[in-house]
């Protein structure tokens, strides 16, 4: 088998050295430096150990969304040109794929258009966490593989609560709440909206399942500015919940979206290290490097 050499961007290099190990890959370093123009240069720091390898990049495109996006394409024409036979991109966070489809008329698929520039860069497979759609995956066809981690934050949400129900925010993330309910033997449900039909008031309740005297778990993909996340748990106390306690795959946490959700009432909250978050003692971190070098590993042993 030919070697594995691993090389990670600016935000992914925790992750891309824990891989590293994990897999028994070499890891190399990158040089980066910003021209005097804004332009990103980037450089193998070893480029001779490339040669007819299995490299591994490993990035998370937040913060610094677009540099990060630029970088990744660097670092794919920088490892085939050192002379990498295969390239698998290991990708936790893909940033901008919330716009998976047109909204408005006018607007790009944004996921799609970027997905498309990491293929045709010459990523032969990508490995991602949680993606906001999966089915945007599809430019890669059998070549991409969306890793869950539901199971893993409820199985540390776990730790907090006596009668979980696992609830997602909207239909969209009944497959997260699916996943971390079965992972902890519990029952899971998602939130719709309705109209009180005499107050007018809208409300969200789940659709079947009652959270009354139960420890919510409310399960979602990505916390950007928290609203989503704190309208869930308000509604899920007001409906008689004993505790939220919100679990995420990113935690983007923009602004004040941590005061938010803290001002909500949940309990605390649960995210990966797929990006990085600030400790605090509210928020509990679950590493996610092994299930990604376990992933990665699949994917060589096909190669
Ligand atoms: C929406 O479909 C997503 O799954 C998240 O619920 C949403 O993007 C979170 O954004 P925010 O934290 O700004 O409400």
């Amino acid at each position: 088998m030919p070697k594995v050499v691993v090389v990670s961007g600016a935000n992914g290099l925790e992750l891309g050295v824990s891989v590293a190990k994990a897999i028994n890959g070499e890891f190399i370093m990158i040089e980066q430096k910003i021209f005097p123009d804004g332009e990103l240069y980037i450089r193998l720091s070893d480029p001779t150990r490339m040669r007819d390898s299995i490299a591994i990049i490993v990035n998370t495109l937040f913060p610094e969304q677009n540099k990060s996006w630029i970088e990744t394409l660097l670092l794919i024409d920088s490892v085939k040109e050192a002379g990498a036979e295969h390239v698998i991109g290991v990708i936790p966070y893909i940033a901008y794929s919330r716009q998976d489809k047109v909204f408005l008329p006018g607007e790009p698929v944004s996921i799609r258009a970027l997905l498309k520039a990491l293929k045709v860069s010459g990523m032969d497979y990508l490995l991602t966490v949680d993606i906001h759609n999966p089915v945007s995956l599809k430019e890669f066809g059998d070549h991409a593989k969306n890793v869950m981690i539901s199971d893993l934050l409820a199985k540390e949400a776990l730790k907090y609560t006596k009668t979980p129900l696992v609830l997602a925010p909207d239909k969209g993330a009944l497959e997260r709440a699916r996943v971390a309910a079965e992972a902890i033997g519990a029952e899971f449900d998602y939130l719709i909206k309705y109209r009180d039909k005499t107050t007018g008031e809208v409300k969200l309740e789940p659709k079947e399942i009652s959270v009354k005297n139960k420890d919510v778990i409310i399960i979602d993909d990505i916390i950007s500015t928290g609203g989503t996340i704190a309208l869930a748990a308000k509604e899920s106390l007001r409906s008689g919940a004993r505790s939220v306690i919100v679990a995420v795959s990113h935690a983007l946490l923009i602004g004040n979206a941590l005061e938010k959700i803290r001002n909500a009432g949940v309990q605390c909250l649960i995210a990966s290290n797929s990006v990085k978050v600030s400790k605090d003692g509210f928020i509990n971190i679950v590493d996610i490097s092994r299930r990604l070098a376990d992933e990665t590993m699949e994917i060589i042993k096909r190669l």
